[in-house]
């Protein structure tokens, strides 16, 4: 190997061990620069002869083409390499699962009071809604129960400070104070009509919410829903309330076969009183009866406090539990799940 393709090869070799674009420029200097090796070797001809000179130069010429040329692949070859790193670090998976935003739903106690709402409204019922914070007129008294009616225990319900009508004391215990808060806003309207004895509208609502009682195992929570009914006219019977019923359970549950026992019962708001109960006859839970609701027809009392003369008027009223509708629908074992915001059991409603 001549001198010139030795300077080639060791510029070659200079360069490869430069790994940054910094190195490189130094190596390059080292070969290419004002005092490099090809500068050295021009000045080296000065003593040669013209023709000496011609072929010298031409040979160093091409030296110095070949260097640049190794100088140009490396330049390249970094950069590749430093694109490649970047290229890396920057790496992005497209192939990875995008982040999906949660999909929500309706809690299935809400879903069963829309279907609550849906099939009594399409009977002609209203929807009200009342305040949990009650009074103890509204909760108890107007409702017919007595002073020691075991209800009122401090034990079973709970009381907050205050206890006038205008600073109510306590949780409601049930929907059935919205009987009489309903019904005395809708006979004051119709008061003129009334006493000049040309009747008023029925009375016919559904009051949902939330109620509150100091209980809690495995079908009773502190905080459950009930769904109040109240239908008051001039002669609206016992009849009527098993018909509405009737076709409500029946539709609720998508289930025309199902059955409804009516077993006496005492409440003091009603007289008479009577548990509803219904019994499948099919799917996992045929043939048990299931308590759903309590109901009767409104006491005189009662339909005293809604302003109205129980010689004229008559009606009847449920309370039932759309919590336990629920657990009935989507036979669902354990109360309190509905209430623990597990998102695992929830979602299993969407
Ligand atoms: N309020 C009662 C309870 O919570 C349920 C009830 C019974 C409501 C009879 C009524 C009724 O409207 O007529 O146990």
């Amino acid at each position: 190997m001549n001198e010139l393709d030795a300077l080639v090869e060791s510029a070659r070799a200079g360069f490869a061990q430069a790994t940054t674009p910094a190195d490189l420029e130094n190596a390059k200097a080292r070969f290419l620069g004002k005092s490099g090796r090809i500068t050295e070797l021009m000045k080296g001809m000065a003593g040669l002869s013209v023709d000496e000179k011609k072929s010298r130069g031409a040979a160093i010429n091409l030296t110095k083409q070949a260097i640049e040329t190794a100088l140009g692949e490396r330049r390249q070859a970094l950069l590749d390499a430093e694109l490649q790193a970047q290229l890396q670090a920057e790496a992005l998976d497209v192939t990875l699962p995008g982040r999906q935003r949660g999909q929500g739903g309706l809690h299935p106690v809400s879903l069963t009071l829309e279907r609550i709402e849906e099939i009594f409204g399409s009977m002609g019922f209203d929807v009200a809604q009342g305040p949990e914070i009650e009074s103890d007129w509204f909760n108890f008294t107007a409702l017919n129960t007595p002073e020691d009616h075991p209800a009122r225990s401090m034990h079973d319900t709970f009381y907050v400070e205050g206890g006038t009508e205008a600073a109510p004391n306590l949780l409601r215990t049930h929907t059935s104070p919205m009987q009489i808060r309903y019904a005395v806003q809708h006979v004051k309207k119709y008061r003129a009509r009334i006493d000049a004895g040309q009747g008023m509208p029925e009375i016919r609502v559904i009051a949902p919410g939330r109620t509150y009682r100091v209980d809690s195992d495995a079908t009773h929570s502190p905080m459950f829903h009930q769904c109040e009914g109240l239908w008051i006219g001039e002669n609206v019977s016992f009849k009527d309330l098993k018909v509405v019923f009737t076709d409500f359970c029946r539709t609720f549950f998508e289930s025309d076969d199902l059955v409804l026992r009516f077993r006496p019962s005492f409440f003091p708001f009603t007289e008479p009183s009577a548990e509803i109960d219904i019994q499948f006859q099919t799917g996992p839970l045929a043939g048990r009866w299931l308590e759903v609701a309590g109901s009767g027809e409104v006491h005189p009392n009662v339909v005293r406090n809604m302003g109205l003369d129980p010689e004229h008027y008559i009606g009847f009223a449920f309370g039932m539990g759309p919590d336990r509708l629920t657990m009935l629908r989507y036979g669902v074992n354990d109360l309190r799940l509905f209430f623990d915001g597990d998102i695992r059991f929830l979602s299993q409603f969407r």
